[in-house]
This record gives structure tokens, sequence and C-alpha cells, in this order.
């Protein structure tokens, strides 16, 4: 059991790890398939925009919980509201089952550009294929993701955290850029950015506002309970509301970015749907070993993808454990073992359900969207709604003051009384609107 809790050592190894969480498989992998699947520039719009009002508010709700109990999420709530917990760390593991079947995709393709250094094959373009073709090659790769950061974990807070994160960020930002300049001196750039950027309401759906809102959550790492933990470890000379604003604004920056990459290379090959879950693993691979230096370029790219979900793997799983470990009296060795093994298990249900229940297509698609689509946008949607709720009424007025305003700062008075207003009464009138719309979506379709 960890008997004192520690601290991030500077600020900067909190806005890393932060960061770290956010910015994963869900700027790049998530984000393009999402906006393809809601028709583009609408909801591209109203992704931002409920980013900066639910997703920045329930960040700043979030690490709040955290910094002022020092507690992970489940102790953080009171009574009443342990359910809105529990049901984050279940989410957790359900998320994580199918989020390191992806994470094991981006490391399938690390080790596909080192051999392909070695011996040249041209066998990226078919590579994604014969993944999702064998889930025994899936169901290895898994494994060897949670060991890694299994192993991670059990390292501890400060060794754990702050030593990957340092190294990944800057690396892959630098690397998405120089991607970024090559895929928009595309012909279909024009076209991409159109897509992304003019939006044409007509195409938004019944969904779209709850997918957006989920999308929010995932991408902010919000509703896991993950910020929770992270703001416990936060020492109180921190400005929670500052930081939020920065990790939000570093965040969506990423997933936009990432769209300007996936999409002009996606349009121009024309043959992937952009609705597909494989949108970025077969636009970006094949167009990465095209250019000059491809085969170099695409192995740097792909292992800072792949300790990009490392990193946001470990955060969830650091979260399951922190709480399991301030409950139980489960060790935090034994804790985190199973905690894998758990995931690990049902990682080999998603894998493997087409197989043994022949379950594995749904109205065409696949196991794992059919769980992302469950867990993004009906329960997270859910526990953002519990958490506004616990956060407006189960903590003091006086509290929740004492740590957003800062004296020095005149406005931000005012920004508090519309931060209470959002958790107590926007954020909970629009995920149920949203809800109540996904819903007659559903009855209209039958
Ligand atoms: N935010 C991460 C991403 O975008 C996913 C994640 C969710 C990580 C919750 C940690 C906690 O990929």
């Amino acid at each position: 059991m960890i008997s004192k809790r520690g601290t991030w050592k500077t600020k900067f190894g909190f806005y890393l790890a932060a960061v770290g969480s956010a910015a994963g498989l869900g700027n790049l992998w998530r984000f393009p398939y999402v906006v393809g699947e809601n028709g583009g520039g609408a909801f591209v719009l109203l992704y931002v925009l409920l980013v900066l009002s639910l997703g920045l508010s329930m960040m700043i709700a979030e690490l709040m919980m955290g910094q002022s109990t020092k507690k992970s999420l489940l102790v953080s709530l009171t009574k009443e509201y342990r359910w809105v917990g529990r049901l984050a760390l279940i989410l957790s593991i359900a998320v994580l089952s199918y989020y390191s079947v992806i994470s094991g995709w981006a490391l399938h393709f690390s080790t596909v550009f080192l051999v392909e250094i070695f011996s040249p094959s041209n066998n990226v373009a078919t590579s994604m294929g014969s993944l999702v073709s064998s889930p025994w090659l899936q169901a290895g790769l898994v494994s060897v993701h949670l060991l890694f950061a299994t192993i991670v974990v059990l390292k501890g807070i400060e060794e754990g955290l702050e030593r990957w994160t340092a190294w990944i960020m800057p690396c892959f930002a630098f690397l998405l850029l120089l991607l970024v300049f090559k895929s928009l001196s595309l012909p279909s750039s024009t076209e991409a950015m159109r897509f992304l950027f003019y939006p044409d309401f007509s195409k938004l759906t019944w969904g779209s506002l709850i997918h957006a809102i989920g999308h929010v959550g995932f991408t902010l790492s919000i509703g896991f309970g993950t910020l929770v933990t992270f703001g416990s470890y936060l020492n109180q000379s921190e400005h929670i509301p500052t930081a939020s604003f920065r990790i939000t604004l570093i965040d969506t920056v990423i997933s936009l970015v990432a769209g300007l990459l996936i999409f002009p290379i996606a349009i121009g090959a024309s043959n992937s749907p952009l609705t597909d879950p494989r949108l970025m693993f077969e636009a970006l691979p094949t167009f990465i070993a095209s250019q000059p230096g491809g085969r170099i370029f695409g192995l740097a790219f792909f292992v800072c993808l792949y300790l990009a979900a490392l990193n946001a793997t470990i955060g969830l799983i650091e979260n399951v454990v922190s709480n399991w470990v301030d409950r139980t009296r489960w060790s935090r060795k034994i804790s985190t073992w199973s905690i894998s093994t758990v995931i690990f298990l049902l990682s080999l249900g998603t894998l493997f359900s087409s197989q043994i229940f022949r379950l594995g297509k749904f109205e065409n698609r696949s196991m794992l969207e059919i769980v992302d689509g469950i867990v993004v946008n009906w329960i997270l949607p859910f526990i953002i709604l519990g958490m506004s709720y616990a956060m407006a009424r189960g903590f003091s007025d006086s509290e929740k003051r004492r740590i957003f305003i800062d004296p020095d700062r005149v406005e931000s008075g005012s920004l508090y009384t519309y931060w209470v207003n959002m958790l107590k009464w926007a954020i909970p009138s629009v995920i149920l609107f949203a809800f109540f719309l996904q819903i007659v979506g559903l009855i209209i379709s039958n």
C-alpha cells in the first residue's frame, strides 16, 4: 500500500504527465474516424465548442477533486456519489480492453517498419489487412503491450511517468508537424480542409452531439478518474484552471493537426472509407513508406505513437490500481498484475468473439467498434453527468472558491461563477439533451 502520497517532482512533470495522458490514440486514431462518421466540419466545430466549455470545466473539476482531497477518485467522492467512481473504474477497464488492441496495432507498425529497414519488401500496404485478420497476432501484441505497461506502473509514479513522457512528447510533435507539411502538399488537401473546417450542418446525425461529448471525455481523459489521481499528486501552488486550459488547448491542437494529416491522405487514396476505425492505420503507413527515407521515418513515427499509447495506458492502469489500493488491502504489486490480467482477458474477448460466437460483426460493425461505441457514447457521458453533479453539490463552495480563485487574477472571480453554473446547469442539460437526441435517432432508424 502507498503509505505516503508522492508529489510531482516538478511542475513540468505534472504537465508532461497530464498532456501525456490526454494526447494519445484518442487524437490520432479516434478523432479522424469519429469526424469521418459524423460528416466533418460541423462536427469539428461542435467538438471544439464542447472542449472549451464542457471539457475545460470538467478537467478543472476533476483535478480539483484530487488536489483538494489528496486521494484518488473513489476515496475523494462522498458516499452518495461513490457509484460514479465505481462506474468510472469499470469504464477505465472497458476502454483498456480495446485501447490495448489499438496500441498493439501501433506496436505492429513499429516492427513492420523496423523489418522493412533491414529487408525491404514493400509489404506495408497490405500489413493492416493481414493484421486485422489475425486475432492471434493481435493477442500477442496486446500481451507484450500490457507487459510493458504493467512493469512501468509497478515502478511507481515519479520514475515511471515523468521519465517516459519527457522524451516522447517533443519528438512526436516534431514528427507530426513534418508529416503534416507533406500531407498538406497533396492535391487532395483542399478538399480535406473543406471537409474538416467547412461546417455543413446537414451532415450531423441524431447521435452527433453525444458522440462529440463522449469524444471530448475520451480525448481529455475526463470521466475516468485519471485526472483526480493526477490532481492528488499535485501540490497546492499550481493554479488548476490555468493548468487545465493549457492541457485542453494542447490536446485540441494535436487532434486538429492529426485531422490535417490523415484526411488529405485518406481522401487522396479514396479507397478507405472515412468512417472506419482502421482509417488512420490504412492511410498513414503506405503514405509514409512512399516518402523518401520513409522507412526510417515510419519507424520513428510509429514508435512515438506507440509510446504515446503506452503512456495513456499507463495512466489508465495507474488510475485503476491506485483506487484499488486505496480501497482494499491488496498490495500494489498484486493489484497491478491482477488488473492487467483482467484487461488482457477482456481484450481476448474482443479479438476472438468473431471466431467463438460469430459475433464479430453487427450491422457491419466490428466488435471493437461496438464496444467503443457503447463505452464512449453511453457510459462515459453518463459518468460525466454524475461527476459534474457530484462536484457541483458534493463539494463545499468555500473549498472550490479557495482553489479556483487566484487573488492575483481579477477575472478569476467571474470565471468562477461561470464554471459553477457550467457544472450545475449547462453540462447536465446538454448531456441529457444529447441522450434524448441519440434515443430519438435510434427509434427513428428502427
Ligand atoms: N485521452 C487518451 C487519448 O486520447 C485516452 C485516455 C483516457 C487515457 C483516459 C487515459 C485516461 O488517447
